[in-house]
């Protein structure tokens, strides 16, 4: 006959005692019959189920039907049970698998016949593999890779840089303020960076000359998004400093990674412009890696380089001495070392190079588009 957790009507110790002792008997008779992993589920589940499992009706039968009085021991006595059948369950099981040779391998067997399971292999995002590809141009010269904060003070982003408070040429670069920090000095006030030139101070900070940095990152503009313009979007900076360096260094180097990156037909051509942070300051144009530099696409006109043959590909110039001055502490005396840096925006080399039409693709993360490049 198998063990019923009878009704209690005896909750004196003495009463506890005796049905605790039929129900442990019942417990080691059921497992030692149990033979195999069949009769030890179903043995488990009488004594452990939630529905109606031997330890629940302990709790109907026993605890919740004991008067006030023996509450707490029949409470003890009860939680002593359980954890002795917990142990009395999980032993049974042990047995089956020890004793029963076989059956463990048994339970663990793999039909190694079936079909695998096929993960679909991610890629790196067109951005992203970009900025990598311009990084190791540049690490194969020799540069190491430098990060800084995308949230960044007016500090890094402008005064370091040699923008001046109130400086006009901020204004060529829309701004997006953080709020609420107009009680802080202008220099402490946050912004998103709206390019990577701030690690060049940041790294300047911490690293003594001479120095070979690569910087890519993200930066952010108040750019209405748009076919050509997102209000995020990367760039990679560059930052050379040591004694003697010129702009024959600046145009070599460069040169070589245009012609790295988009194929050694590859011409540049620069032009002058303006900085804060660089004098002399330029453009660099790369000629049109679409039209090889003829304006024409057969009959049609070539539209990455509105017919011009030329891309603007990034800016460039001579590190200006003021902003030596802000680091001049760390060995970046003005009057002994020199330098050269650019940038370049990540995401308009991704569309030249891959033909997109419209930077939003880039990040509205559509798969479909994005499968493309797996
Ligand atoms: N920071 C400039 C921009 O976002 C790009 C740039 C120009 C970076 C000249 C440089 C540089 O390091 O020397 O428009």
């Amino acid at each position: 006959m198998a063990y019923k957790v009878p009704r209690l009507a005896d909750f004196s110790p003495a009463g506890l005692e005796t049905a605790a002792r039929e129900l442990l008997g019942a417990l080691e008779a059921e497992a030692s019959s149990v033979g195999n992993e069949t009769e030890w589920k179903i043995f488990r589940d009488r004594w452990m189920a939630r529905k109606s499992g031997v330890l629940t009706l302990l709790n109907d039968l026993w605890l919740k039907a004991a008067p006030q009085e023996s509450k707490r021991e029949v409470g003890q006595c009860v939680n002593q049970l359980k954890a002795r059948v917990e142990v009395g369950v999980e032993a049974a099981l042990e047995k089956v698998h020890g004793g029963a040779g076989g059956s463990q391998l048994l339970a663990e067997r793999v039909d190694i016949t079936l079909p695998g399971i096929r993960r679909p292999s991610g890629a790196e995002h067109p951005v992203i593999k970009t900025l990598n590809e311009i990084v190791s141009v540049f690490r194969d010269l020799g540069y190491s890779v430098e990060e800084g904060p995308v949230v960044e003070t007016d500090y890094y982003n402008f005064e370091a840089l040699n923008f001046p408070p109130h400086h006009p040429a901020r204004d060529m670069q829309d701004t997006l303020f953080i709020a609420g920090q107009a009680a802080k000095a202008q220099c402490d006030r946050l912004l998103l960076r709206t390019h990577t030139s701030p690690v060049q101070i940041r790294t300047m900070e911490k690293m003594k000359p001479p120095l070979r940095i690569v910087i890519p990152g993200k930066v952010h503009r108040n750019d209405p998004p748009d076919a050509s313009h997102s209000p995020m979007f990367h760039q990679v900076e560059g930052l050379a400093v040591d004694t003697n360096i010129t702009f024959a260094d600046l145009k070599g180097t460069l040169d070589h990674a245009m012609k790295s990156l988009f194929g050694s037909s590859v011409k540049t051509h620069f032009r002058p412009s303006f900085f804060p942070f660089t004098e002399p300051s330029a453009e660099m144009m790369v000629t049109c890696f679409i039209c090889g530099g003829s304006g024409r696409r057969g009959p049609d006109p070539c539209r990455p380089c509105k017919t011009t043959g030329w891309i603007e590909i990034l800016g460039c110039g001579m590190v200006d001495p003021n902003v030596f001055e802000f680091v001049k502490d760390n060995g970046y005396d003005p009057k002994k070392v020199s330098g050269f840096a650019f940038g370049m925006g990540a995401d308009r080399i991704a569309i030249l190079k891959y033909g997109v039409d419209d930077i939003q693709l880039f990040f509205n993360g559509d798969v479909r588009f994005l499968e493309q490049w797996r």
